[in-house]
């Protein structure tokens, strides 16, 4: 009789997220349980499996991992074709084919977010049988509802500015808030909306301080509230910083020689550097503009640890099972996204290198303008 039991691979990349672990468990458990197979887990990212770093899933390691914050598995940022090992940067692509066909593996799952599906593709393209899963607290992966670990993160930001709100108010300041997003603004929109923000300040939506500022002083009128809150994402840019970006952002485009480019690509950085420290120089900026004191918290890494929110443990959940039953059906080279109440299997050619930006027109935008809320434009 033919042997059909599989050996997979499953591995977690890029920046981790709350709900990791819930989906290493859904693919493990629904791999074992109803099929048999073996489980591989490969350590930190393509890094384990270009060094062959790896552990055995099966059932007592997937057990009690469900509720667990952060990935078991370890994760990295390191790409398959410009890795550092042993203190050099070399194009591990072959290493990682070889690695995975010594294993005799019949699929490997990655998780993670925009760059995880970049560096699977370019494994897709080695020959390897890959299913991806899609992770990140920004969700900003297209053609899936939602991301792994979007929704706790949603759920801490928005309770973050929930307890801003009394200190704010106490003490009749303006709070600025920074979230997290990368280059989208889901994270700080849902939770300016879900915690009440007085402004809310989004990559998608370029920002003018005065604009702020007089939002903030309309509240103040007749000494009614003395206080706002500002919830701005730390890829929000001010209308002069966006012109600047999109000037250099064209010059890379059609810049015709390596010199250009380099050129190009050297503004971008600083442009990039100099943004950093935006949310301090926004807050300096405001108090200056309204006469209200202004304080700063950065929310940061706390966004992305801790328990996953139920929502997130169901729908890696949903996905990771979704997963297994693509590699029994011997579909390969797609993501597993969220359509409303199903999964559904899409080509990772049509993820990697794109983002899913909040749409100007977005429902969440307008329901946000309608209640009020300052969006800086
Ligand atoms: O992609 C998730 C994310 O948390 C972004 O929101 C943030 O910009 C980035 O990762 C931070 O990356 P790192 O963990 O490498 O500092």
């Amino acid at each position: 009789m033919k042997n059909t039991a599989k050996r997979i691979g499953i591995l977690t990349a890029g920046g981790d997220s709350p709900g990791l672990n819930a989906a290493i468990r859904a693919v493990g458990k629904a791999a074992i349980g109803e099929f048999g197979w073996e489980v591989l887990g490969f350590r930190d990212g393509f890094l384990g499996l270009a060094e062959d770093h790896w552990l055995p899933l099966d059932k007592p390691a997937l057990s009690g991992i469900l509720t667990v914050g952060g990935t078991i598995l370890g994760t990295s940022r390191e790409k398959p074709h410009r890795m550092e090992i042993d203190g050099q940067v070399r194009d591990m692509t072959d290493t990682i084919a070889a690695n995975y066909r010594r294993h005799r593996l019949s699929a490997l799952v990655c998780i993670g977010g925009g760059g995880t599906h970049k560096n699977a593709l370019r494994l897709v393209k080695a020959g390897l049988n890959i299913v991806t899963l899609p992770k990140t607290i920004d969700n900003d992966v297209p053609l899936t509802d939602a991301t792994i670990g979007f929704d706790t993160a949603l759920g801490i930001a928005s309770e973050a500015l929930d307890r801003l709100h009394s200190t704010a108010h106490s003490h009749h300041r303006i709070i600025v808030a920074e979230i997290m997003g990368h280059r989208a603004g889901w994270l700080t929109l849902g939770a300016g909306i879900g915690g009440g923000a007085d402004v809310i300040l989004i990559p998608e939506i370029p920002y003018t301080p005065e604009k702020i500022a007089a939002a903030i002083a309309r509240r103040a009128e007749g000494g009614r509230a003395n206080f706002s809150i500002v919830a701005v994402a730390e890829g929000a840019l001010s209308h002069e910083t966006a012109a600047a970006f999109a000037v250099a952002k064209r010059k890379k485009q059609q810049a015709r020689t390596a010199e250009k480019r380099k050129i190009a690509k050297a503004e971008l950085k600083e442009l990039d550097l100099r943004h950093a420290g935006n949310t301090l120089r926004l807050a300096r900026q405001l108090e200056e503009l309204t006469g209200l004191e202004a304080r700063v918290t950065i929310l940061g890494y706390v966004q992305r640890g801790g328990t996953p929110s139920v929502t997130d443990r169901i729908l890696a959940t949903r996905l990771g099972s979704a997963c297994v039953s693509l590699i029994k059906e011997g579909r390969f080279g797609v993501m597993v996204a969220a359509r409303g109440n199903t999964t559904t299997a899409v080509p990772i050619t049509d993820v990697a290198g794109n983002l899913k930006l909040v749409p100007t027109d977005h429902e969440w935008v307008r329901a946000a303008r309608r209640v009020g809320t300052c969006l800086g434009d």
